[in-house]
C-alpha cells in the first residue's frame, strides 16, 4: 500500500502570519499520524520562511522515527540534521527567491561528490537519506552511486502538464524511473505539486512506496479540516 508523507510547512506559514504559536505544528502532526500518515515532512529553508530550527527540534523529539526533513545539501543543514536526528533527510536544491522547490538536484560531478560525503555522515547517525531528483534514468543511477537510500522523483512537471497527452508522457518518465530505482535497490518516493486530481496515477506506478504531499492537503483542510483532507488523500492513493 502506498504511503503518504504529509508536508506541514504551510501550517507554519499560517502560524508565522501572526507571529504566535497557533496553529501548532505538533497538533497537525498528531492529527495526520492519527489518520495513518507515514511521516511528517518539513523543509527547513535557509531563509527560515516557514519552519524554524526550534520546530525541527520539537518535532524530532515528539515524533521520533517519523520526521522526514527536507533541506539543502549544505554543511549548515548537515549540522542541523545531525543535531536533531530526523528519521530521514531529503536533500533538495534550493535557490534564493524561489517560491517553492523548482526541480530535482543537479547531479553534476561536484554536487555528487559533496552529496556523497553528506550521505556518509548522515548514515553514521542512522539517518536515512533521500535525494530529490528529476525523473531521468541517468539521475536515478547517479543517486544509487551516491549511497542514497531513497529517491524522491520530482512530480512538478507532471503536475503542471498542459494537457492529457503531456501528462501521460511525463507519467511514463516517472514510471520508468520508479521501476529502475526499485531494480537498483532504492526506495521510491515522489512528490511536488501533487493534488487530489493527479496523485492517484503516481501512486499506482510500479515500485512507488510513498508520496510526499503538502500544499494541496493543507489547502483543502481550510474547508474540511485536516483529518478529512488527509483521509481523502489516503483513500485516493491507496486505491
Ligand atoms: N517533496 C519535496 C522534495 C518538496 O520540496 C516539496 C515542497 O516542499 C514537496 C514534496 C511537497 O510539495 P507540495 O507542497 O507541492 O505538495
Amino acid at each position: 500500500m502506498v504511503k503518504l508523507g504529509l508536508n506541514i510547512d504551510h501550517v507554519a506559514t499560517l502560524r508565522n502570519a501572526r507571529g504566535g504559536v497557533e496553529p501548532k505544528l505538533e497538533d497537525a502532526a498528531r492529527v495526520a499520524l492519527g489518520m495513518g500518515v507515514e511521516s511528517i515532512v518539513t523543509h527547513l529553508r535557509h531563509d527560515r520562511r516557514h519552519i524554524k530550527d526550534a520546530d525541527v527540534e520539537r518535532l524530532c523529539k515528539l515524533f521520533p522515527g517519523r520526521i522526514h526533513l527536507e533541506c539543502a545539501a549544505t554543511p549548515e543543514m548537515e549540522r542541523v540534521a545531525i543535531k536533531y536526528k530526523p528519521a530521514s533527510v531529503c536533500l533538495v536544491p534550493e535557490f534564493e527567491g524561489e517560491r517553492t522547490t523548482r526541480g530535482g538536484l543537479n547531479l553534476n560531478a561536484a554536487n555528487t561528490s559533496r552529496i556523497k560525503k553528506i550521505i556518509a555522515n548522515l548514515h553514521k547517525q542512522n539517518i536515512a537519506v533521500s535525494l530529490f531528483i528529476n525523473p531521468v534514468a541517468a539521475d536515478v543511477r547517479t543517486a544509487k552511486n551516491t549511497g542514497a537510500d531513497i529517491v524522491e522523483l520530482c512530480t512538478a512537471q507532471y503536475s503542471e502538464a498542459k494537457n492529457k497527452k503531456e501528462q501521460a508522457a511525463l507519467l511514463e518518465d516517472l514510471a520508468v524511473c520508479s521501476i529502475l530505482a526499485r531494480e537498483l535497490g532504492l526506495k521510491v518516493h515522489a512528490g511536488h505539486g501533487l493534488g487530489y486530481s493527479n496523485a492517484a496515477a503516481v501512486a499506482g506506478l510500479d515500485g512507488m512506496e510513498c508520496l510526499n504531499i503538502g500544499f494541496a492537503v493543507i489547502a483543502k483542510s481550510v474547508f474540511i479540516g485536516l483529518a478529512g483532507a488527509v483521509l481523502e488523500m489516503l483513500e485516493l492513493i491507496r486505491k
